[in-house]
């Protein structure tokens, strides 16, 4: 059985990085251990781990996950091209349905409010779908839904960073990052237990 969750993130400047870091917690805390992994932003960089030591992802490190959080930056209202390139990497696992009936989830940062959230985090979860990954999100009874500012929606958990990435995360933000990554954590375990 698999015994963690893969939170997989691309990140160039920060924010998505500190939104994984959250949704990791939030994975934690249902019990299970939350891998974090990135993906190189220079498609040259032949290392295996970014600047700040977490390492890159592998296609085994997909393939053993009990259950995924994706996360991107949302560029053009879209995914990264470093994550779309991983994704298209994915065909074996595909093929095998080596991911079918893992629960997966995802996440963004954006720099504006209205700039896109949403449809990058549509853009992410077309891919598991055609993995067989079943897909959730944030459910309305999360009180920041209704009340919160910053980002974040029923698709899955948002920061808002600013032009220059001056807002750090807020509460609001954080509250859903973490029960997104606590929902994901039980829906393993359980969906890995039947
Ligand atoms: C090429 C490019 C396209 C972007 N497109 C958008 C966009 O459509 N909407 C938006 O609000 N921010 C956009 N941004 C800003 C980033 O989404 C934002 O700075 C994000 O917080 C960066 O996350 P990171 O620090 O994890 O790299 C774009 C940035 C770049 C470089």
């Amino acid at each position: 059985m698999s015994e963690y969750v893969l939170v997989l993130y691309t990140s160039r400047h920060g924010d998505t990085a500190k939104l994984a870091a959250h949704i990791a917690r939030g994975v934690e805390e249902s019990g299970i251990e939350a891998r974090l992994r990135t993906l190189p932003y220079n498609p040259a960089d032949t290392g295996d781990q970014a600047e700040d030591g977490t390492l890159y992802c592998t296609l085994d490190d997909l393939k053993g996950c009990a259950g995924l959080a994706l996360g991107s930056p949302t560029r053009f209202g879209h995914m990264t091209s470093a994550m779309h390139q991983f994704l298209e990497q994915t065909s074996n696992l595909w093929i095998s349905g080596a991911l079918i009936d893992k629960p997966a989830t995802v996440f963004t940062s954006s720099s504006t409010l209205h700039g896109g959230q949403e449809s990058t985090l549509l853009s992410m979860m077309l891919p598991l779908i055609h993995h067989g990954m079943l897909i959730h999100g944030i459910p309305f009874s999360a009180e920041p839904l209704h009340s919160g500012i910053g980002g974040g929606s029923p698709y899955g958990a948002g920061h808002v960073a600013g032009d220059n990435g001056e807002n750090p995360i807020n509460q609001d933000e954080r509250q859903l990052a973490r029960l997104q990554g606590k929902r994901l954590g039980q829906l393993a375990q359980q969906l890995a237990a039947n």
